[in-house]
């Protein structure tokens, strides 16, 4: 039995939803644990491109249970039309391997509203780019202890004044629900295998990301038990997804951005166009500080590399290892915003390797300054390689020994 969760150690976008995807084949339960459907999770099987936002990313193996835990705020109609969407692809999705936490937060149309007014209050400068999902306003009102949880649905009679046009979906929702907490401990406790998956990223998290430039949910490891219900202590690893270089998209501090044809480049070749949003990435090299900040924050046991095959044709790469701040060096990330604002990449220097490497199946015959690449990143953040992913599809992956 293993319980491994899987985070974003970046601002989300690292390839969450391809990792998920390819893990999800030996595990008998894929539990999403935060965010809403601001999420956008793409999963590449030969020539078919499926795109989740709520859905965990384990729906497309028929014996995976996928469970959308408690810690998650749903769109019902999103999830509805997820649902539709994948049968009409023939993906099973039933009450038997899709199961939703009764416990979850509603967002209701007012959030959505609530969303988009104020971040067009908001003055220049302190806007923060939300994908106007209703996911804060939904958050809000669940701190506040005024939300609606999905178990509304179960007595729509009641809630009918506050659910308004959502009440006529009840019978279509309501028997996909469970008591999450009861349904995931019993498969703890029969030692089952289980993946926690995460949305969004550390950097992204209220408390560990660049606050406020941040989603209102704990995309990181502690998270991942609030928003499943299992304990630290059953936890085995804490896998941390990363981008070969960086990624954001919304507004806040970006150490390492590009705003030139090399970050032009890495947009083009990395297709760094939001899943949910279609708004182009803002694009950078590699941050170690950010890194080694998710490495800390989640204990993180493995790295999974992703995209590596964007930086292929590149002639020289850039890592970044320290930060220089008021003309010292500092190699933490700074918990001030008006800090990390100041923070210049101390940045070293890496020959690209210039030579394709999406068909490799083994990592001795990655080029060898791929290699040095990678070893390089992995010291910068102190934790091992297990996985490379170089390509979107399943077989488009590097185990590493
Ligand atoms: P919200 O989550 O819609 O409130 O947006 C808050 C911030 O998080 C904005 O900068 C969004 O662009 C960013 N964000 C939310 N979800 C994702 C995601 O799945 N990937 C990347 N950025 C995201």
């Amino acid at each position: 039995m293993t319980i491994d969760i899987i985070v974003g150690t970046q601002w989300g976008d690292e390839g969450k939803g391809k990792i998920t995807d390819l893990l999800a084949k030996e595990k008998d339960l894929v539990v999403r644990y935060q965010g809403g459907n601001n999420a956008g999770h793409t999963v590449v099987v030969g020539e078919d491109v499926f795109k989740l936002h709520l859905i965990p990313s384990g729906i497309l193996f028929p014996e995976t249970i996928c469970v959308i835990g408690n810690g998650v705020v749903v769109d019902p109609e999103v999830l509805l039309s997820e649902i539709e969407a994948l049968q009409a692809r023939g993906i099973k999705v039933t009450p038997a391997n899709l199961k939703i936490s009764s416990s979850a937060h509603i967002i209701l149309p007012e959030h959505k509203e609530r969303d988009k007014q104020q971040e067009e209050s908001r003055a220049e400068g302190q806007k923060i780019g939300t994908t106007g999902r209703g996911i804060g306003p939904a958050y809000v009102d669940k701190i506040n202890r005024s939300g609606l949880r999905m178990e509304a649905f179960l007595r729509p009679e009641a809630n009918s004044k506050r659910l308004g046009s959502l009440t006529a979906l009840a019978s279509r929702i309501a028997p996909y629900f469970i008591d999450s907490i009861e349904y995931i401990n019993e498969a703890v406790r029969q030692k089952k295998n289980i993946l926690l998956e995460g949305a969004q990223g550390t950097m992204l998290d209220v408390d560990h990301g660049t606050y406020p430039f941040v989603t209102s949910s704990n995309p990181t490891a502690g998270g991942a038990c609030t928003g499943s219900g299992i304990g630290p202590t059953k936890i085995d690893k804490v896998l941390g997804v990363v981008k070969a270089y960086t990624t954001r998209v919304g507004e806040g501090p970006f150490p390492t951005e590009l705003n030139d044809a090399t970050g032009e480049l890495l947009r083009q070749q990395g297709k760094e166009f939001g899943t949910t949003t279609g708004r182009p990435r803002r694009c950078g090299w590699f941050d170690a500080v950010v890194v080694r900040h998710a490495v800390m924050v989640n204990s993180i046991t493995d790295l999974v590399i992703t995209k590596l095959d964007v930086l292929d044709d590149l002639d020289s790469i850039k890592l970044c290892t320290a930060y220089e701040l008021n003309g010292k060096k500092i190699t933490h990330l700074p918990g001030d915003l008006e800090l990390l604002k100041g923070c210049k990449p101390i940045y070293e220097d890496v020959p690209g390797w210039k030579a394709p490497t999406t068909n490799i199946k083994k990592y001795k015959d990655l080029p060898a300054k791929a290699k040095s690449y990678l070893k390089k990143l992995e010291k910068a953040v102190g934790v091992k390689i297990t996985i490379i992913s170089t390509g979107a599809r399943r077989s488009e992956t590097i185990k590493v020994k």
